[in-house]
């Protein structure tokens, strides 16, 4: 397929899921743009390596001079903007940073694409995040959609709303091929090991390991649970280090998140780029789990049952404001893309813990 398609974030999780559904649709140039590291951030595409339709440029979309250069240089087909610092609770800590990166960046990579390559379909990742504490209501259950209101509640959130607004505004106003996908949350083999999905599946499988060094299951009955920050083996006269294991240290249990595996999402972004007219689509399960449902699902694929022990509250892991309850409806994505999510939440679950026990 003579088709180029540029990618920024490539290096990320999707980008790394995206890149692979491109090559298996025939795109014969793909360009992504890498950020400037001093150790190497390929790991996540690194299975392509040497792969000659895969062209990787040095870029950051805070740099309105690079974004600018690139796009007149590759005048891509398609330009997907995955790039952005992605952490929700960072963007507390770093407020300025977060938006010049996921507010800035879109504005300078669209006014690009107005001024030297307007036939350029542009494709801009949106969040759930946006909707923050707003939901719709109907027969007593709460969902979003694309006709909830926006009402963010953290500087990513706040940030990403911009970019949705910017998006609309360079389709309305230039004509340009413009298009958002709202996604809620989604997560893999890939994820960073910073979001709570990949931080737990990955604490339980270097607990399992750890446990098979010790010549037990994972049971509480082997182990002295009584301090905050350690699990120790039982009737220890005093337990050495190589005998204590960390606790899982985690914040919020009871938000809830609408959890999908993100090869689904990535073909639900392409496929928002193959319409005819250029809108804005939710990207979800319909289904909603509390964090506490995702410990609990991943502790019973090592058939235990009692996990309470292992875990801590660490109110470092809290956020100054917290969106408590998110579920997409993605009726218009499947009545329009014919886009249904293939892997289910118990299927996500069991590949993360997989792939985690299978590394270590
Ligand atoms: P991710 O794994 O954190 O990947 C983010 C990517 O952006 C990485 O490749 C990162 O590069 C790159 N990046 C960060 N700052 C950059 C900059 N200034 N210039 C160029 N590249 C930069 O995130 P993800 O989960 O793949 O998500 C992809 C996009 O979807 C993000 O925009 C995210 O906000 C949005 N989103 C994600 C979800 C979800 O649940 N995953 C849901 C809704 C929306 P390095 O590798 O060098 O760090
Ligand atoms: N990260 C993290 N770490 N979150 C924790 C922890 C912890 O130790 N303990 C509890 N949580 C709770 C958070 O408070 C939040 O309610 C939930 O787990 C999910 O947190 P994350 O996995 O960090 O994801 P997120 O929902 O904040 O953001 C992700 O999804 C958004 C879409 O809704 C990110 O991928 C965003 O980039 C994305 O836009």
């Amino acid at each position: 397929m003579n088709k180029t398609a540029m990618i920024s974030g490539i290096t990320g999780q999707d980008g790394s899921y995206l890149l692979d559904l491109l090559l298996s649709k025939g795109y014969n140039n793909i360009v992504g743009i890498v950020r400037r590291s001093s150790v190497s951030n390929t790991s996540r595409i690194d299975h392509e390596k040497g792969n000659s339709r895969i062209t990787l440029v040095e870029g950051d979309v805070t740099d309105a001079f690079s974004m600018s250069q690139l796009v007149q240089k590759y005048k891509p087909d398609e330009f997907y903007n995955l790039a952005a610092q992605s952490h929700v609770r960072t963007s507390f800590d770093q407020p300025i940073y977060t938006w010049k990166t996921d507010a800035e960046g879109p504005m300078y990579i669209l006014d690009s694409i107005r001024q030297h390559s307007p036939h350029t379909k542009f494709y801009q990742a949106s969040t759930s995040e946006m909707f923050g504490r707003a939901y719709s209501e109907k027969d007593g259950e709460k969902f979003q959609d694309e006709n909830t209101t926006f009402s963010p509640q953290s500087p990513y959130a706040i940030a990403k709303l911009a970019a949705h607004h910017t998006v609309r505004l360079y389709r309305q106003s230039y004509d340009i091929f413009a298009c958002s996908g709202i996604l809620f949350n989604h997560e893999s083999e890939r994820r960073g090991e910073l979001f709570v999905t990949r931080k737990i599946t990955k604490w339980i499988a270097d607990f399992y390991r750890w446990c098979e060094l010790q010549g037990v299951g994972i049971d509480p009955k082997h182990f002295d649970l009584s301090n905050d920050d350690y699990i120790c083996k039982k009737d220890l006269p005093s337990p050495l280090h190589r005998e204590r294991f960390p606790k899982l240290r985690l914040g919020n249990l009871d938000a809830h998140r609408d959890w999908g595996h993100a090869a689904d999402y990535v073909r639900g972004m392409w496929l928002i780029l193959q319409q005819e007219e250029p809108e804005d689509y939710v990207l979800a399960t319909g289904e909603s789990n509390t964090v506490r449902e995702f410990l609990k699902t991943s502790f019973s694929y090592l058939d235990c049952s009692e996990w309470e022990g292992f875990v801590t509250i660490d109110p470092e892991f809290y956020r100054p404001s917290e969106v408590d309850y998110l579920r997409g409806i993605p009726t218009k994505a499947r009545v329009k893309l014919g886009w249904a999510p293939a892997i289910s939440f118990k299927e996500l679950v069991g590949r993360m813990i997989k792939n985690d026990i299978d590394a270590v």
